[in-house]
């Protein structure tokens, strides 16, 4: 049987254990304190579970991203993925190279992906016929571990969104340090999320992103992230 890639459900412990919490507490309101409470608390905790589910669905995590409509690559690119995860991006784009590399950093935290390794990124890699163009090791995005001027492209998919508001504008500016000059970043966040309803927006980048130094030249919108093609001035 053909072996299948699998790029990991964000957030599940996170997602699992709170909806799991406003359930109990519903039910715990429902039999102690008020029918109508406790039932307004199960419903949110179900649909919280449900809206997941639809955004893990919609995001096809058994498909690398797709990038031959969106970059057009030369297929000699260096490439670094910040926060690569178990490659989702970063098998996208080496699916897209010849001669060129892309090296994926991550911290592979547990909380955010189950499982999450280098050796299960290898694995897709490997499943995805890319291992030999991309290449996987520990580091952070605030401290990004290569020279300045490094990549010609550097991407970055849902790892903004979990860090704070200073957080995310170090990694952007560590970022933009590796790039070449003239070189492109791709910025790939989820249109909202739990935290986001009102603290963030994908078009809140935008300004971080022009406070950076980076031109948003288009953006995109599909499988609920948006897509910021952005190049280094
Ligand atoms: C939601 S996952 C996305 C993974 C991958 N980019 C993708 O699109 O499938 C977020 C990833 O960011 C990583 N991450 C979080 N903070 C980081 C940091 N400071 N430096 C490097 N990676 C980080 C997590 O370990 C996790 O693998």
């Amino acid at each position: 049987m053909r072996r299948r890639p699998h790029y990991g459900y964000y957030a599940l412990p996170v997602v699992c254990s709170l909806s799991g919490a406003v359930i109990a507490l519903g039910i715990l309101t429902y039999l102690l304190i008020s029918k109508l409470l406790g039932m307004l608390f199960t419903a949110f905790g179900a649909c919280t579970l449900a809206a997941y589910a639809l955004s893990m669905l919609l995001l096809h995590q058994d498909r690398a991203a797709e990038f031959s409509d969106i970059l057009e690559l030369k297929g000699d690119e260096l490439v670094l993925d910040a926060g690569c995860g178990l490659g989702k991006v970063a098998i996208g784009v080496a699916k897209n190279l010849k001669s060129g590399r892309v090296m994926g950093i991550d911290i592979w935290d547990r909380r955010e992906i189950p499982g999450n390794s280098p050796e299960k990124a290898y694995e897709n890699a490997e499943i995805e016929g890319v291992a030999d163009r991309v290449e996987f090791r520990y580091g952070n995005v605030l401290a990004i571990p290569f020279p300045d001027e490094t990549f010609d492209l550097v991407t970055c998919g849902s790892v903004l969104n979990n860090l704070s508001n200073e957080e995310k504008v170090k990694a952007l500016r560590e970022m933009h340090r590796v790039l070449k000059p003239g070189g492109r970043f791709l910025l790939i966040e989820p249109l909202r999320n739990l935290r986001g309803l009102f603290l963030f927006t994908p078009f809140g980048f935008w300004k971080l992103l022009k406070e950076q130094g980076f031109a948003v030249v288009d953006y995109h919108c599909c499988d609920g992230m948006g897509w910021f093609i952005c190049e280094k001035h």
